[in-house]
């Protein structure tokens, strides 16, 4: 229980406005991990709100077709230029690697060196276009 307490702390500890910082990755890091330990569903942690996953669609289409592709295999036309290359979704073992709500982070922060840079989306934006991801590309 106690370290159940500690994810939900964990996660919900970075604000989301204000940037990247090693530390609050190792943060999230951390709190998977617990997250995982504790049989969590960790889709949980994402935060609560409406999900509208053809929202989800139109955005991914809109803002990242360009790198992970129509496919969502990391072949976009901006892929070829990028190293490292965009994440491919449809790869299984990089899909389970990372929880949901690690995914969701990434989303709105970017992962710092890579080409994959803060979106600026809104909780319910990043919600759904995850969740977009989740249900077309990701094979678990
Ligand atoms: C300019 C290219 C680019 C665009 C546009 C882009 N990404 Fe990315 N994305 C990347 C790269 C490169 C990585 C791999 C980073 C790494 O290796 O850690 C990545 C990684 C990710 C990851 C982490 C996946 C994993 O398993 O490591 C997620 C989730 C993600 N992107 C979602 C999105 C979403 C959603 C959008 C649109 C809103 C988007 N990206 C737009 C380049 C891009």
């Amino acid at each position: 229980m106690q370290s159940l307490i500690l994810a939900a702390a964990l996660f919900i500890a970075p604000s989301h406005a204000d940037g990247w910082t090693p530390g609050k990755q190792l943060a999230r890091a951390v709190a998977t991990a617990s997250a995982v330990d504790s049989g969590i569903d960790q889709s949980d942690l994402l935060p609560a709100g409406p999900t509208d996953v053809s929202h989800g669609a139109d955005l991914f289409k809109a803002r990242c077709v360009a790198c992970h592709g129509e496919a969502g295999n990391g072949g976009g036309p901006a892929a070829v230029v990028l190293t490292p290359r965009p994440a491919d979704f449809t790869d299984s073992a990089r899909w389970v690697a990372t929880s949901l709500g690690t995914k969701f982070w990434i989303i709105q922060n970017g992962v710092k060196g890579t080409a994959m840079a803060p979106t600026g989306l809104s909780d319910d934006d990043t919600r759904a276009v995850l969740l977009y991801i989740q249900q077309t590309f990701a094979k678990q």
